[in-house]
């Protein structure tokens, strides 16, 4: 079996990305509270210890048995004396008073609901908290609060999007993104890509067999979903892939890629709605979102919103064929594995990683998967 293979090789590699983390595992008992303690860390901006838990938490997920004694843990890489602790004391005693204490503790408790507003990050809680807000109405209704474009849609869709998106309204929302562009490659990212069955949005990206091909897809898109009444937000950027230096790489230390992107909240269904003459499109598509947004809201308050009917994030990216491994590899996440991912790159092979391409330091080039293997 699996277990008996783990232990008689003891060698876990240090990397996540050498690892199986698989969706279902077998310790979430200890995951779940190294994952807390790892927030609590990231609230007070102890950044260290955050990523210790984290790759502590990450480790445990890649074990094929559940940890029942502190003893099957000798040799398995990334536990720190700290998480150790934790680990033990759940083992002795079913539960931990550090763990509780983060969970309990009132700045966590307000920062993870500030944050579960959309364009809310660790800065604005973090601002908002400093300034004395406890909640969301206070935040509302504070008068020096001034929220941006995507963080007013987060509240504005607030109850939509805190329901999970499910697997279906996923494989629903890509196949009529694939039927509005018939010619494009379109494949699901993220979590869902990772075999996740719910996730917080929805993640596609787009490329066209051609190179170049992909150049105004996006655009088409929008328009095409804007048409239809179907885009209630949309925070649009394009590419900025094009300052690179003599050996073709882009030197931007950012882990944020330069592919032209939309995050959306669309309205599902995606089924077009049709308007009556093509010269009243701008003032259609305001009547639309009007009705839409004052249906949204008085069906929450009073009734169930009918089946399928709801707002849901999704993201769009855009890459040339040229880079689509990379960028679908960027793309998937999750955050630890492409993190180590990226460390494995430059510690062990002496390349840098992005979602754009594999830089190679020692060759001075730039690898990429060439279109002529298609
Ligand atoms: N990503 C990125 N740059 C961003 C946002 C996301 O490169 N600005 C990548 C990350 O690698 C991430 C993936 O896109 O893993 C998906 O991001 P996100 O939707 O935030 O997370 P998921 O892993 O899909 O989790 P969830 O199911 O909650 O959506
Ligand atoms: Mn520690
Ligand atoms: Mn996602
Ligand atoms: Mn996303």
């Amino acid at each position: 079996s699996e277990e008996e293979v783990c232990t008689k090789s003891p060698s876990i590699p240090i990397y996540a990305c050498q690892r199986k983390t698989p969706v279902n595992h077998l310790n979430h008992h200890f995951t779940c509270a190294l994952e807390a303690l790892a927030e609590g860390a990231e609230f007070s901006e102890s950044d260290g210890r955050a990523l210790a838990f984290r790759r502590a938490a990450s480790v445990l997920k890649s074990l094929p048995f559940r940890v029942a004694k502190i003893e099957q843990l000798r040799g398995v890489p990334c536990l720190g004396k700290h998480s150790i602790r934790i680990i033990q004391e759940l083992l002795d005693l079913g539960a931990c008073k550090e763990v509780e204490q983060i969970r309990s503790n009132e700045m966590n408790k307000v920062m993870k609901v500030f944050m579960s507003v959309w364009g809310v990050g660790l800065k604005t809680a973090t601002r908002w908290y400093r300034d004395g807000l406890r909640s969301l109405s206070e935040v509302r209704a504070s008068p020096s609060v001034k929220l941006t474009r995507m963080q007013q849609a987060g509240f504005e869709y607030y109850r939509d999007l805190a329901r999970p998106v499910s697997h279906v309204e996923a494989d629903t929302i890509t196949a009529a993104i694939r039927a509005l562009l018939p010619n494009s490659f379109i494949t699901i990212t993220g979590g869902f890509r990772r075999g996740k069955d719910a996730g917080h949005d929805v993640d596609l990206l787009l490329t066209h067999p051609d190179e170049g091909g992909e150049v105004g897809l996006l655009s088409k898109l929008l328009e095409h979903l804007n048409e239809q009444g179907s885009v209630m937000f949309q925070d649009y950027r394009d590419n900025t892939y094009k300052e690179t230096n003599a050996a073709g790489f882009n030197e931007s230390k950012s882990t944020m890629d330069r592919f032209e992107r939309c995050f959306t909240i669309l309205r599902l269904p995606l089924s077009p709605r049709v308007t009556s003459h093509k010269d009243d499109k701008v003032t259609g598509r305001q009547e639309v979102n009007e009705a839409v947004t004052s249906h949204y809201t008085t069906n929450l308050r009073k009734k169930i919103p009918e089946p399928g009917e709801r707002a849901v994030r999704v993201d769009f990216v855009v890459c040339p064929y040229s880079q689509y491994a990379f960028a679908l590899l960027g793309w998937t996440g999750s955050q630890q594995f492409e993190r180590d991912l990226r460390r494995y790159a430059s510690h062990e092979k002496a390349m840098i990683l992005s979602s754009h391409h594999l830089f190679d330091k020692q060759q001075v080039r730039v690898l990429t998967i060439s279109h002529t293997l298609h």
